[in-house]
């Protein structure tokens, strides 16, 4: 028997959902043409006068205006027939820096779009999908969508909560960043540290050419470098910090790599583990932000684990309990939650 008022209600959440889905394509458009940006400096207009402030095609403007405007991503005024970015959504489409910008999100939706054939074929047999073998750029997706995360708490709030590690870093240390990717997160503590010597280790040699480009336009080329390495195997001793951003759980061996970085630190050092927020039991992540986690997961993180040696498959929402059996199986003493925001829970492992 159908109940008409939850159909209704559902219907109503298949509206929205599939209205979330044609906007991947549309914010896309509207970061890569600059339209966001253009319409932000540039106050209210007509689609007239951001056709030519962005040199684009008035007629398809118009249709994206549109769009954009029925989906409350830009204030439209009936009477002046103009468009404009509220400074709240300026603050998800046109501010890079701030701590809401989520156009990286955005071009994530497309890759997990990108790798839905290979990771189809990964459902029927139980393989993975290496991480370099994935769609599209996902590399840069995943990176774009991160690092606004940690150009507003890394500094700020993450080290801070560690014990004595701002103070080592400020002293002048050595860290590795394990599974660095992009290297975002080692630019922003090597400029914040001048002092210290910060080292990018991940397995996937373009994000380590990646990370080397990025180093070198900040301006830290000086206190980083970049290398290929494995996190159960890279080469450097005697850390006083080791980082894993968002990567633990995309391991093969997680609990492998948390015996190696235990032998790559000093006795006194500190491992900062930062995994997505996630509860230990189901019903604890079905809500949105769970929601987002487990489609990336099901697409990027599972297919990656499940490719390399070992292939635990944690999943993006492992929980703290699970990361702790992790953790501590690799010989770590002392774990314990530093510090979390909605998206982020920051462990801090003692030796
Ligand atoms: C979700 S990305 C995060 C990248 C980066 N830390 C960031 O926050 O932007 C996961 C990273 O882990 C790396 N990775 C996965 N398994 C690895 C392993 N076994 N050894 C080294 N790196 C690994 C991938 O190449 C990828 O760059």
């Amino acid at each position: 028997m159908i109940d008409e008022a939850k159909l209704h209600a559902f219907i109503g959440q298949m509206l929205g959902d599939l209205g979330g889905a044609s906007s991947v394509a549309m914010v896309r458009l509207g970061d890569s043409l600059g339209l966001y940006k253009t319409l932000f400096a540039g106050g209210p207009m007509t689609s007239g006068q951001l056709a030519k402030a962005a040199n684009v095609h008035e007629r398809y403007l118009r249709e994206w205006l549109s769009h954009q405007a029925a989906s409350n991503y830009l204030a439209y005024d009936a009477k002046t027939e103009t468009f404009s970015l509220p400074p709240e959504q300026a603050m998800v489409f046109a501010h890079e820096d701030s701590p809401v910008y989520m156009v990286g999100g955005f071009d994530v939706m497309s890759a997990l779009l990108d790798n839905q054939p290979k990771v189809e074929a990964a459902f029927k047999s139980g393989k993975g999908v290496a991480w370099g073998d994935q769609g599209g750029c996902m590399f840069c997706a995943v990176a774009r969508f991160f690092k606004p995360g940690y150009h507003n708490h890394l500094v700020q709030q993450w080290l801070p909560a560690l014990d004595g590690v701002v103070e080592k870093l400020e002293r002048g240390a050595e860290v590795a960043d394990v599974g660095c990717g992009h290297g975002w997160s080692t630019v922003l503590m090597a400029k914040a540290f001048p002092k210290s010597n910060f080292t990018g280790y991940d397995f996937h040699p373009s994000s380590i050419k990646d990370a080397q480009a990025h180093a070198k336009a900040h301006g830290v080329s000086d206190n980083t470098r970049f290398e290929v390495g494995l996190a159960k195997d890279y080469p450097g001793k005697d850390f006083d910090l080791v980082t894993c951003f968002d990567c633990l759980h995309d391991m093969g061996d997680p609990a492998g790599a948390s015996a190696h970085i235990k032998q790559s630190l000093k006795s006194d050092g500190t491992w900062m583990i930062v995994e997505p927020m996630a509860g230990d039991a189901l019903e604890q992540n079905l809500n949105p932000v769970g929601r987002l986690f487990y489609a990336g997961s099901a697409m990027i993180c599972l297919p990656t684990s499940l490719s390399q040696e070992v292939g635990a498959g944690l999943g993006a929402q492992a929980g703290e309990k699970k990361l702790r059996e992790v953790i501590t199986s690799g010989g770590f003493k002392s774990v314990r939650r530093a510090t979390e925001t909605p998206f982020n829970m920051i462990l801090e492992a003692r030796p």
